[in-house]
């Protein structure tokens, strides 16, 4: 039986599971975030510039998305994460639609994602669910070994997908 999509406020009983998943992401981007970090993420999560939501899935929570009012007129969605067990079930595109409808509530219909180049899963889906327009580019490098070249929306970028990425995270 198919379950419920949801988001869910987050309240504080979930900090600690929160805490955990926010563990799981950064593992995800390659970034060992130490206690203080996730810490740091929680305070700006909570602030009243910021709101995130816990993803249900039923009554389980399969991930969470965190969006910043940047400057107050960009809603940029930062951390977007589903649990590795409750991928590919249509959640990451159930959360973004509903974040879409929320800014589109509070009369300010810019959304914005930032994504790793090599983050592909991520970009093909945002891609799909009509995020095209990108409007700068912040580049760095910290690759090592073999680096392919990607295409994206006539943008090339270096990427490293073997190192960094497992094929079944693309
Ligand atoms: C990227 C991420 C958020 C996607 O979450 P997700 O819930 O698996 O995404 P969705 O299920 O909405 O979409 C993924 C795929 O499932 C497909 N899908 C959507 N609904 C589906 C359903 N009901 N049943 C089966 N597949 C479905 C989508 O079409 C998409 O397919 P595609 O790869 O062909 O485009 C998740 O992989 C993740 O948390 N990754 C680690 C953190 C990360 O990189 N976050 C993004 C950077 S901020």
């Amino acid at each position: 039986m198919a379950r419920e999509k949801n988001l869910k406020k987050i309240t504080l009983s979930d900090l600690s599971e929160l805490a955990s998943m926010l563990k799981d992401f950064w593992t995800t981007q390659l970034v060992n975030a130490s206690d203080d970090d996730i810490l740091e993420d929680i305070r700006r999560m909570l602030s009243p510039k910021c709101f995130g939501y816990l993803i249900m899935y039923g009554t389980r929570i399969a991930g969470f998305v965190f969006v910043n009012e940047k400057y107050g007129y960009i809603n940029n969605i930062e951390y977007l994460f589903i649990k590795k067990e409750y991928r590919n079930k249509g959640l990451a595109s159930f959360a973004l639609e509903k974040i879409k409808n929320i800014v589109l509530e509070n009369n300010n219909a810019r959304v914005q994602i930032e994504v790793s180049p090599n983050n592909i899963g991520a970009l093909k889906l945002y891609h799909k669910l009509g995020f095209t327009s990108i409007d700068t580019i912040s580049l760095s490098t910290s690759l090592v070994g073999e680096t392919e070249k990607l295409k994206f929306q006539k943008l090339e970028f270096f990427v490293n997908p073997k190192d960094s990425f497992k094929k079944s995270d693309r």
